[in-house]
Parts: C-alpha cells; sequence; structure tokens
C-alpha cells in the first residue's frame, strides 16, 4: 500500500524510515519532506503541509492508502477531518480531540475532572488578576500560554519579580488565556501511547528528551536536544502506573466527552515522590522520541497502525540495545538564529541521522531551521550508545551548530 506522511522535520524522517521499512508499505511519499529524506521516500515540496485542499487532492490521485501526520500545526488545523471526511484513512486525531495538545486549558480541565494525577493549577485570562495572584502564589510557579508555542510557551518563575515579568510577557493586553501551575519536583519522561477511541496501548519503553538548550539542563526550554531509549532506572513500575493512573484514564475521559482520537498519544510525564504526574499531551510522536524509539523499534509501524484502528493487542518488539540521539541545533536557537551556513559529514552515513532543519542550496546542504540534525548512536548499553552518538556528532562539519554534551548522563550515574 502507497502511504503519505505529512511534515519536514526529523521526525517525519523517522517515521517516513520506519515507514519504508515495512513489508506492507510499497511506496513512502512526504509532503512537504525535505532534501535529506530521499533515500526513504518521494518528496514532494510543491505541497504545503498548511494547504490541506492540495494533500487531499493529492491523495487522491496518487490513491494514497494511508496518511501519517507528524506535526501538530495541521492536527489542530484539522487536516486528519478533512481528509477522514473524503474517505482516506489517517493515523493522527481529528481537530477537537488535537486539543489536547492545543489548548492546556482543554487538557487540564479533562484531568481534573477525571482525576487524572498533574500538578494543581488555575487559569486566569485576566492580566490585573493574574499580577495579583503572582503577588502571594507558592514559588517557583510555572504559567503556560494556552495554544501551541513549541516548547517555548512555558515560564518557570522562581521569585515574584520574575513573574511579575512572566505576566508582562504571557499578556500583551488584558485578556489573554493563561494557566498557571505549581511546579513539579521530578524527572521527567516520555510514554508514547497508541490511541484509538478507549483502546489504549503505550509503548513498553520509555523515552527521555532534554528540553533545556544547554548542558545540566540549563538555559532556555526548547522543542528538544537529544533523547534517548530505553531508561534504565525509570523502572516498568512506573510504567505500569502511568498505564492505569494516565494512560487508560485519558483515553476513557476523552470517548465519554465525545472527542474521538485516533493516533499517537504523547504523555510528558514527570516522577514525583507521589508517583507520575502528567506535564503535558501531545497529539502526535515527540522529536526527537520518535528518532530514537523508531529506530529501537524492531516490529512494524505500519502493521501496529492497523491493529489499532481493528483494535486488535499490539506487540511491539524491540531491539536488544539502547539507542542515543544527539540534537545539533543552529547557535542562537531557541532564540534567533541566522541560516544558511553550510553542513556537511553525514551524507555518507545517512542512516544514522535524522535531519530537521537542512536545506539544498546547489550540491550543499545548509542550515534552515533551529534543530538541525540528529545524530543517532545505537549500542549494547546507554553508555555504549552514547559514545557511538557523540562520535557521529564529531563527524558533523559546520561552525554554526551548537549541542549539548550531556545526553543521555541521568541514566548512567
Ligand atoms: P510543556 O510545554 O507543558 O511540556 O512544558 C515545557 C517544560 O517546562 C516541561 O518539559 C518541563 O520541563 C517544564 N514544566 C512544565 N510544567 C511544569 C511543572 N508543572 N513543574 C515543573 N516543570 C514544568
Ligand atoms: N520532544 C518534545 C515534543 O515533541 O514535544
Amino acid at each position: 500500500m502507497k502511504v503519505l506522511v505529512i511534515g519536514g522535520g526529523g521526525r517525519e524522517h523517522a517515521i517516513a524510515k520506519k515507514l519504508n521499512d515495512s513489508p506492507l508499505v510499497t511506496h513512502v511519499f512526504a509532503i512537504p519532506g525535505h532534501d535529506a529524506m530521499a533515500h526513504v521516500a518521494e518528496v514532494h515540496h510543491e505541497i504545503a503541509e498548511s494547504d490541506h485542499d492540495g494533500i487531499l487532492h493529492f491523495v487522491q490521485e496518487y490513491e494514497i492508502a494511508w496518511v501519517v501526520i507528524g506535526p501538530e500545526q495541521p492536527l489542530t488545523e484539522g487536516l486528519a477531518d478533512q481528509l477522514r471526511e473524503a474517505g482516506v484513512k489517517v493515523f493522527g486525531p481529528n481537530k477537537a480531540a488535537a486539543q489536547i495538545e492545543g489548548s492546556k486549558s482543554f487538557a487540564k480541565r479533562l484531568m481534573a475532572k477525571y482525576d487524572i494525577p498533574t500538578a494543581d493549577y488555575r487559569e486566569i485570562d485576566n492580566k490585573d488578576e493574574a499580577l495579583s495572584y503572582v503577588e502571594s502564589c507558592e514559588l517557583p510557579v510555572v504559567l503556560k500560554k494556552d495554544g501551541l508555542a513549541a516548547g517555548k510557551g512555558v515560564i518557570i518563575a522562581e521569585t515574584r519579580e520574575s513573574a511579575k515579568e512572566a505576566v508582562e510577557t504571557l499578556y500583551p493586553e488584558q485578556q489573554s488565556k493563561v494557566v498557571f501551575e505549581q511546579f513539579l519536583q521530578g524527572e521527567e519522561f516520555s510514554v508514547m501511547t497508541f490511541v484509538n477511541g478507549d483502546y489504549a496501548v503505550p509503548f513498553d519503553t520509555i523515552a527521555q528528551d532534554h528540553k533545556r538548550a544547554f548542558d545540566n539542563d540549563e538555559g532556555p526550554n526548547t522543542g528538544g536536544m537529544g533523547a534517548y531509549c530505553p531508561v534504565p532506572h525509570i523502572g516498568q513500575d512506573v510504567l505500569e502506573a502511568t498505564n492505569t493512573q494516565i494512560a487508560q484514564p485519558i483515553a476513557q475521559a476523552m470517548k465519554k466527552e465525545g472527542y474521538d482520537f485516533f493516533g499517537l498519544l504523547y504523555i510528558g510525564a514527570i516522577l514525583t515522590d507521589e508517583g507520575p504526574k502528567v506535564i503535558e499531551f501531545n497529539a502526535r510522536f515527540g522529536d526527537p522520541e520518535a528518532q530514537v524509539l523508531l529506530t529501537r523499534m524492531e516490529s512494524d509501524l505500519m502493521a501496529h497502525i492497523l491493529q489499532l484502528e481493528a483494535c486488535e493487542p499490539i506487540n511491539m518488539v524491540w531491539k536488544e540495545e539502547a539507542v542515543v540521539g544527539v540534537m545539533l541545533a543552529s547557535k542562537g536557537y531557541p532564540n534567533s538564529y541566522e541560516k544558511g551556513y553550510k553542513v556537511t559529514g553525514f551524507e555518507e552515513d545517512i542512516d544514522h541521522y535524522f535531519i530537521s532543519g537542512l536545506k539544498r542550496e546547489g550540491t550543499d546542504y545548509v542550515n534552515a531551521g533551529g534543530r538541525v540534525i540528529l545524530a543517532i548512536g545505537e549500542g549494547q548499553d546507554i553508555k555504549n550508545a552514547q559514545q557511538k552518538a557523540y562520535e557521529r556528532v564529531a563527524k558533523i562539519k559546520s561552525d554554526h551548530l551548537f549541542y549539548r554534551q550531556d545526553i543521555a548522563n541521568k541514566a548512567l550515574k
């Protein structure tokens, strides 16, 4: 069958590669994709990710059997709805269900109503009220803007002064929707979960992202600077608690409230003294979690999508190895950065890199995004995989990229 992947980042590179390996799939297309994924997909740049009519037309013309939507934007803008209405099979939730990611307020209300463990919160839609709230609230306090923010709409304020500044930033005018959350202490981890209505099957391997820009979890929040799996120091008991206390109840809650989620639910959790609590939900694979998880997945992703559609058992099989991915990003990211600098060193060994933000210019590749390229290492344990990943980082030649030196160190303590 023919499959179309929507999106053009490293996550979509990994999804396209994994689908291309499936015996069930004859041809993988990507819209808009990118130049460096041409080894695993037929790339159609000429159609934009936001051109929903163009995508539907393409799907009909090329007789695509399944569309897999990678990023959050087209999901929250209703691409899945439009395709499904035309009879197309889609892996990715409709617009209403994608609110679980698109609206912090929606997600928090649902969790409160169904008693799903998460940080205590309060929603304040008026700046004056927000200013008076931060005069006396517990510190640190976490402020989250409602709506998509690519991992950058969250401010953790440690002092009253910075909390007030955060209010000024998040309320450009008197009215604005902001969630104020209790600060949770603990280690973060990510659990991808296949969901079809109230049928939920979490991946039985955890991944861990590194959200901050710099070593030792310092600097601003980013989309993710590296990831690894499995996470040996976060045990099976935590995965089980995440399943019974979070994955199953949230799927049931969405179904009960009339939101029919079909696709991948990303549970971003934090392991507190009271057990796992939800930091965020996403309505799609994590990036860069997808790159390491799908590298480690031995079984067939396309087969799993079909099993999910039929609500059949999904038995994921994992390679007996660890996978570490280190992100090289443009200097300046997540703030402003310059584009157009040459990047070399990955082409010969493209099976060990996932490309997020590179563009072909003549015969060269140049950086074209904040996050640029993820170097992958596989090994018998995390230490080995980490070493290989950094060897591959060293092969990338560019004087305009930076990366963290401590990806996966938490697993080595
Ligand atoms: P989010 O976009 O909600 O995932 O938040 C981005 C990052 O901010 C998370 O990955 C955490 O590192 C941090 N964060 C968000 N909410 C909290 C919280 N309630 N307590 C502690 N850290 C948080
Ligand atoms: N890596 C975090 C995310 O995809 O949201």
